[in-house]
Order: structure tokens, then C-alpha cells, then sequence
């Protein structure tokens, strides 16, 4: 476990006010952990605008009925080469697919793939989630 600091941090009074509203709202038990997440998203941010390599999860849900939709995903993917570590399919229903796609590059290499794919006509949600091992967020670990 990490050694912890103590900090204070000036706000103004209607700022903090509406923080907390904020936070009770998501439900945190106390402001300080509020804070470390906030932070935590502030570093996260900036690892994902950085050159370094990242994490993503595409998340797609296509109508599989479109004419060549599937194979225009699959060739997208495929153009992507070592970036796409791993695709998962679920059949929905009788029209649409569920696929989650995991990638592994730099972050706006991951955003253009999955802008490909989320261009697609047919594709009707779409949600590509950037991330890191965490390895580069340990000093701003977890305390429970
Ligand atoms: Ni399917």
C-alpha cells in the first residue's frame, strides 16, 4: 500500500457546494476519494492523448442484415493488424450483434480504427473506451 499525503485545497464555497451534491450523487462516501478519482481521470486523460501505447475496448452493436457490413468490419480489423488483440460476437437477436473488439496502441491510432468502423453504415451504437495497464496510475493507486 502506498504511503499517503495529506493536502489541503482552497475551493470556493458555492464550488465545494455543488461538488458535493455531485459526489453524493455517484454516490462516494467521502471527498477524498472523490478527489483521487478525479485526478486519476485527469492522468488517464493525458496518458491516452500521449504517444504511449494505451488499451481500448470498441464497443460495437450492428444490424447484421446490412448488406457486407460484416465483412467490412472484419476487413477493418484485419487492416489493423497486431493493434486488435481479441474479438468477441454475441448474436442480439434476429437483426443485431453485439462485438466488443480489444486494441492495444497508441490512442489516437485506436480512435481512427474505431472511427472506421463506427462510420459504417449499420453500425447503430458504438462506444471505444481508452485505458491503461494502470502500471502509469500506480502512484495515484487504490487505497481500499
Ligand atoms: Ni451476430
Amino acid at each position: 500500500m502506498p504511503q499517503l499525503s495529506r493536502t489541503g485545497v482552497s475551493l470556493d464555497e458555492e464550488l465545494l457546494k455543488v461538488f458535493d451534491q455531485l459526489i453524493a450523487k455517484r454516490g462516494y462516501a467521502n471527498r477524498s476519494e472523490a478527489f483521487r478519482d478525479l485526478i486519476r481521470e485527469a492522468l488517464l486523460a493525458d496518458q491516452v492523448g500521449s504517444n504511449n501505447p494505451v488499451v481500448g475496448t470498441l464497443t460495437l452493436v450492428y444490424d447484421h442484415h446490412v448488406p457486407n457490413l460484416a465483412q467490412k468490419l472484419t476487413e477493418v480489423q484485419h487492416a489493423a493488424g497486431a493493434m486488435v488483440l481479441a474479438a468477441t460476437h454475441v448474436h442480439l437477436d434476429h437483426h443485431y450483434c453485439l462485438e466488443v473488439i480489444i486494441m492495444k496502441g497508441r490512442g489516437k491510432s485506436l480512435q481512427e480504427v474505431a472511427d472506421r468502423m463506427l462510420a459504417l453504415r449499420g453500425v447503430e451504437l458504438g462506444k471505444l473506451v481508452l485505458t491503461t495497464s494502470g502500471a502509469s496510475l500506480k502512484h495515484v493507486g487504490h487505497t481500499h
